[in-house]
């Protein structure tokens, strides 16, 4: 079996970690491939915090609800959806195209798109932009396939927990293929955690928290259940 789909099948989320410390290049590895995975508009609209100081860690813990992997954890990574990125983001390609030479033609083309995009993805002053957006786009759908931006927080919010879980599961796997183990929490009180992280309440909301380790060898991991395929694939 290939290497990368042997850290997937392998994966599981363990519960109970033994004290391990994690290299500064382990860490730059996993971190490294989670922002490799693939995010909409390359925009990679999230932020990680990786907490490893031992009094940090107690308190992200107990925010993480004292759960059993939080406690146990070598380290606590706080994913966190960041709908307030777009305009820095896309100002760093932009740059990043000039120093690497692309063509002018490209450069313009990738500018034009960037800021459709940030139109598009502009809440506006209490929201009011969405209103407008929203009567727009019901018109051009009346004409053609165009589907529907995000108009509300929320709808931004759903828009970045996409990209953010893909670069969490690239993270888990990385993880696993260095030979430590982690567990995806979504048990935490958001609002303490975020307003511990100093995390804008604007533009900032935690998707999950990544326990990350060595499994405890104490611990026996059940076998693992899925639905068997049909149930969750139509193939067409
Ligand atoms: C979004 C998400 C949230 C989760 N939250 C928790 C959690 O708060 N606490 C926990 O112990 N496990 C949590 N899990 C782990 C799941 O329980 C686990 O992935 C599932 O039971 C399947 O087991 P496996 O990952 O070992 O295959 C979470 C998993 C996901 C994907």
């Amino acid at each position: 079996m290939s290497p990368s789909l042997e850290a997937i099948f392998q994966r599981r989320a363990v519960k109970v970690f033994e004290p391990v410390e994690i290299s500064e290049d382990l860490r730059e590895q996993i971190l490294n491939a989670a922002r490799h995975a693939p995010s909409s508009f390359n925009s990679q609209p999230y932020k990680f915090y990786w907490v490893r100081s031992a009094t940090k860690k107690v308190a992200v813990a107990k925010l993480c609800l004292g759960q059993k992997p939080a406690e146990t954890a070598s380290a606590l990574v706080v994913a966190v959806a960041d709908m307030g990125s777009l305009s820095a983001t896309a100002q760093g390609q932009l740059e990043w195209m000039r120093r690497s030479n692309f063509t002018e033609e490209k450069i313009r083309d990738y500018a034009r798109k960037a800021k459709i995009g940030r139109i598009l993805f502009m809440p506006g002053p209490f929201g009011m932009f969405a209103a407008i957006k929203r009567a727009l786009f019901r018109l051009l759908n009346l004409r053609m396939v165009i589907g529907m931006p995000p108009l509300s927080r929320q709808d931004l919010f759903k828009w970045a927990t996409k990209s953010t879980s893909l670069a969490c599961e690239n993270l888990m796997i990385a993880a696993e293929a260095l030979g430590l183990n982690t567990c995806p929490m979504e048990g935490f009180d958001g609002h303490r955690l975020s307003k511990f992280l100093g995390l804008s309440a604007r533009y900032h909301e935690i998707v999950m928290v990544i326990a990350i380790g060595k499994k405890s060898d104490a611990v026996v991991i059940e076998p693992q259940w899925r639905r068997p395929l049909d149930a969750a694939v139509t193939v067409l």
